[in-house]
């Protein structure tokens, strides 16, 4: 919704690749389902176009695809595509359901990607951009190309490419700091200087995608859209690969609270960014850290007494912004042992949540266990809980019990019951403290060769009775995925960790290893 002030020269569109470059990160790796419950958030909070992934790539990633852009109900669909024809079809063919569709197609154009990753000469490469961009016209006339690695192409390469794609048809022009290298007066230079050079660039919009390998990808973002481009390309919570790329929320919120010096807009609800921070941690299990900007957990907290004293006077003395503005609720105390059904079903509601028929048992029974063992249960706890249901729903492994022995005599011992697809199965193991023990005897119930990466435990609110969160990293042929598990207790909250991640390794092979013929972004073929 626009206001009297806004006015379209000044949209910035919001384009969202979590799914796609924040996916493709090590350990981001998500499920069907999550990718599904990530993408109906964006398209809710109002992000012009979702990125969904990278069809070529694995055959999950073209499911995905597909089954979002059946689903999106305003925003476009777009799919990832190197310059192959074959590639570029397949994408056509993911993306077809949208109703609004997107190829964004890439090619490397610096000379260092172009002698040692294409192996290419540049009069070749501008030939690959023609029939790359035609050939997704030839599919639909929303198409993007990215000349990849742009911030270290030689400029007049850079122009000419830039006018071809766009001659043949390409209606965005992306160009990446693919390396996190750029800073932010040389990149707004960069964008003055391909508009006012390229003789066709007012038929196309232009696209900052920055990395943060030295910490500038908002700043870089936003000195982009100052120097002309009218697209940002963004993750939540920032994920991406290496550093990450630039965090949607902090572009959204740097233009709307400097709206005096950044006189930009954009159409995202930014009252819906603190849920979908929380979506996508839980969904990637990459824990926000505690100080990042907007929706980390200290982002409206103030610990220091001066800092209180003036918040208790005017709250404006420190806080640019207020938490309400970007979703942040009070805690607050809410359900308890004798809530019920409805009650609960309510607050998921009121807490963005929309849960199919037996998700939503199931999270009700989840909760009133629960709510037996902890006396207060807070939106976190909840959030935690539904998020762990939604993860989990289709694991093939979970815990049945578990009772560990542990303290100053040693050794500690873990007894675990498993169900397996149906079947039930008990061991025993002996180990080096109680998470050996249960990581041990995971490994005896179910053999595999998987390493243990990480193995990381915080409390998800306050208190002695808090539930625990851990999350855990397993890593096998090269490939790593993480998940969460949440439990009052710390060493079932483990397990759920570790079974979580095993899972998610398991169904990566039941797809017929569709995930091992994944291929990075950066890939040519
Ligand atoms: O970083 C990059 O260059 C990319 C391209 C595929 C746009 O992710
Ligand atoms: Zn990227």
């Amino acid at each position: 919704m626009t206001n009297p002030t806004q006015s379209e020269k000044d949209r910035v569109v919001i384009f969202d690749t979590t799914l796609r470059d924040g996916e493709q990160c090590p350990g981001a790796t998500m499920t069907h389902e999550e990718k599904l419950a990530v993408a109906e958030l964006l398209d809710a909070m109002g992000v012009d176009i979702i990125e969904a992934g990278f069809p070529i790539a694995s055959e999950g990633d073209f499911a995905a695809v597909h089954e979002i852009a059946k689903r999106s109900k305003n925003a476009v669909i777009c799919g990832l595509s190197r310059a192959s024809l074959k590639d570029i079809d397949r994408c056509a063919e993911a993306i077809k359901p949208a109703k609004r569709r997107r190829i964004h197609t890439f090619l490397s154009t610096s000379p260092v990607h172009m002698k040692w990753k294409l192996q290419k000469e540049p009069h070749e490469v501008f030939e690959m951009v023609i029939a790359q961009v035609t050939r997704a016209r030839s599919h639909t006339d929303d198409v993007e190309w990215s000349a990849e690695d742009g911030t270290r192409t030689e400029h007049d390469f850079l122009c000419r490419c830039v006018e071809a794609a766009i001659n043949a048809g390409a209606t965005t022009i992306n160009i990446p700091d693919t390396v996190g290298y750029t800073v932010p007066e040389e990149y707004a230079a960069l964008f003055r200087m391909v508009r006012e050079r390229v003789p066709n660039s007012d038929n196309a919009r232009f696209s900052v995608h920055c990395h943060d390998d030295i910490g500038m990808a908002v700043a870089n973002s936003l000195a982009g859209v100052s120097g002309g481009a009218r697209q940002i390309e963004c993750t939540i919570n920032g994920i991406g690969e290496r550093a990450g790329n630039a965090a949607l929320e902090e572009v959204v919120m740097a233009m709307k609270v400097r709206n005096d010096v950044l006189p930009f807009w954009t159409g995202v609800d930014a009252t819906m960014l603190t849920r979908a921070s929380k979506l996508v941690a839980a969904a990637t299990s990459f824990p926000v850290q505690y100080n990042k900007a907007i929706v980390g957990r200290n982002a409206f907290a103030h610990e220091s007494g001066i800092h209180q004293d003036g918040m208790l006077k005017n709250a404006q003395t420190y806080e640019i912004m207020t938490p309400e503005s970007v979703g942040v609720k009070q805690t607050s105390l809410v359900m308890g042992k004798h809530s019920g059904r409805h009650a609960f079903a309510h607050k998921l509601e009121e807490l963005g949540y929309h849960l199919a028929a037996n998700q939503l048992e199931d999270a009700f029974v989840r909760f009133k266990a629960l709510a037996d063992k902890k006396k207060q249960i807070y939106d976190e706890d909840i959030e935690a809980l539904v998020d762990e249901e939604i993860a989990h729903a289709h694991d093939r492994i979970k815990v049945l019990s578990l009772t560990v022995i542990a303290g100053t005599m040693g050794p500690q011992s873990a007894t675990l019951s498993l169900d397996i697809d149906g079947k039930h199965v008990t061991t025993q193991s002996t180990g080096n403290g109680p998470v050996d023990a249960i990581f041990k005897a995971i490994r005896e119930l179910v053999p595999h060769e998987a390493k243990l990466e990480l193995y990381q435990v915080h409390a998800v609110t306050e208190g002695t009775d808090a539930q625990a969160e851990v999350s855990v990293r397993l890593s096998e042929n090269g490939r790593a995925v993480t998940a969460k598990g949440a439990d009052p207790d710390t060493l079932v909250a483990s397990a759920k960790a570790y079974l979580g991640a095993l899972n998610k390794l398991l169904s990566r092979r039941s797809k017929g290893n569709a995930d091992e013929r994944r291929i990075h972004s950066t890939d040519f073929g």
